[in-house]
């Protein structure tokens, strides 16, 4: 009875460093957290045009628009029109000089990945994503220093088991091209 006791300490001690390492320290060693180039707040912007169509939208090709490119910013934004920080640096920088903005994709995939938008429109956009829409601030984006893949981006078992789930034949070919 007491030598199980006393055996319990440096095991407790072992187990806590281990969740302390794996949950803390590792992450953020292989893990390098970037800024996108300015904040922009999807709440304040949806105020402003409606719903998440008027920038996120399929083509009639079926082909997903992505993120807006400049251009459509610059209908409100061809000269600061705010007096906020984050605004003077995207006119100054991206408007003026004509320039796209170098956005960090969160869900980004390895190239060898081929997803579509429209074959999986029927689910709701924070199936996959976070829900942006309801936040000022976009999450931090952390890219993995030795795969150089976002820390959002969606894990192969993840799509395997929705498409089992709803019998889409899970292939090496349906999703590596
Ligand atoms: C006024 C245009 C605009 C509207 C409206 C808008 N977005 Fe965006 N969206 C953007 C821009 C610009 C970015 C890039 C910003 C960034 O990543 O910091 C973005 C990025 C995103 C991303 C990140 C994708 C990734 O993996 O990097 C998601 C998800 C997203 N939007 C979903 C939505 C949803 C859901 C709605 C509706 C609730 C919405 N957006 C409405 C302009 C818009
Ligand atoms: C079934 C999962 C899933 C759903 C549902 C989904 N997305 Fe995505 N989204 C992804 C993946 C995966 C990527 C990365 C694609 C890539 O890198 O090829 C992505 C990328 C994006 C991007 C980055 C730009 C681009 O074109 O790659 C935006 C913006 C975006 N999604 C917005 C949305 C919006 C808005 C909705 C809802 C209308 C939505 N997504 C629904 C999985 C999803
Ligand atoms: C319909 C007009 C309109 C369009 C289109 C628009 N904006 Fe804005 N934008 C505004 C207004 C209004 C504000 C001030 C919002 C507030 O009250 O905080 C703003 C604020 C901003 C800011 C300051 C930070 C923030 O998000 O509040 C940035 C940066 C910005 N916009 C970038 C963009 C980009 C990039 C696009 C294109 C994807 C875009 N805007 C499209 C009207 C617009
Ligand atoms: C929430 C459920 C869900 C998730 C998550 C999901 N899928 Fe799917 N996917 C589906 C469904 C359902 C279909 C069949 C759509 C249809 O046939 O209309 C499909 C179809 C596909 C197709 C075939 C599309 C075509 O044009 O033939 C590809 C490729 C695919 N998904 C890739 C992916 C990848 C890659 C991921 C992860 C990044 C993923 N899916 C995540 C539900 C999902
Ligand atoms: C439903 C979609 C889907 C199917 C089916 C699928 N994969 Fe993947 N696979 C992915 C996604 C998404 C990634 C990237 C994310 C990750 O690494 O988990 C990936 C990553 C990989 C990688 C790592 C590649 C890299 O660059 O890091 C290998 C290897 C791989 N898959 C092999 C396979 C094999 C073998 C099969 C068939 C038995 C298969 N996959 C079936 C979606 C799929």
């Amino acid at each position: 009875m007491k030598q199980g006791s006393s055996s319990f300490k440096p095991f407790l001690f072992g187990f806590i460093t281990a969740l302390i390492i794996g949950w803390w320290i590792f992450p953020n060693i292989i893990f390098s957290k970037q800024e996108q180039p300015f904040n922009f707040s999807h709440k304040a912007h949806l105020n402003q045009v409606g719903d998440c169509s008027a920038c996120h939208y399929f083509r009639e090709d079926g082909s997903f628009s992505g993120i807006p490119d400049v251009e459509s910013c610059a209908s409100c934004h061809y000269d600061t029109i705010t007096g906020i920080p984050d605004e003077k640096i995207f006119v100054k920088e991206y408007v003026k000089k004509n320039k796209e903005v170098p956005w960090k994709i969160y869900q980004k995939q390895p190239d060898n990945v081929y997803f579509s938008h429209i074959a999986h429109q029927r689910f709701p956009c924070t199936t996959c994503h976070p829900d942006v829409g309801k936040s000022n601030h976009m999450p931090i984006y952390r890219e993995n220093k030795l795969t150089g893949y976002s820390s959002y981006t969606m894990k192969m078992y993840k799509c395997e088991r929705c498409h089992a789930q709803n019998h889409v034949s899970n292939a090496c070919y349906v999703c590596h091209k």
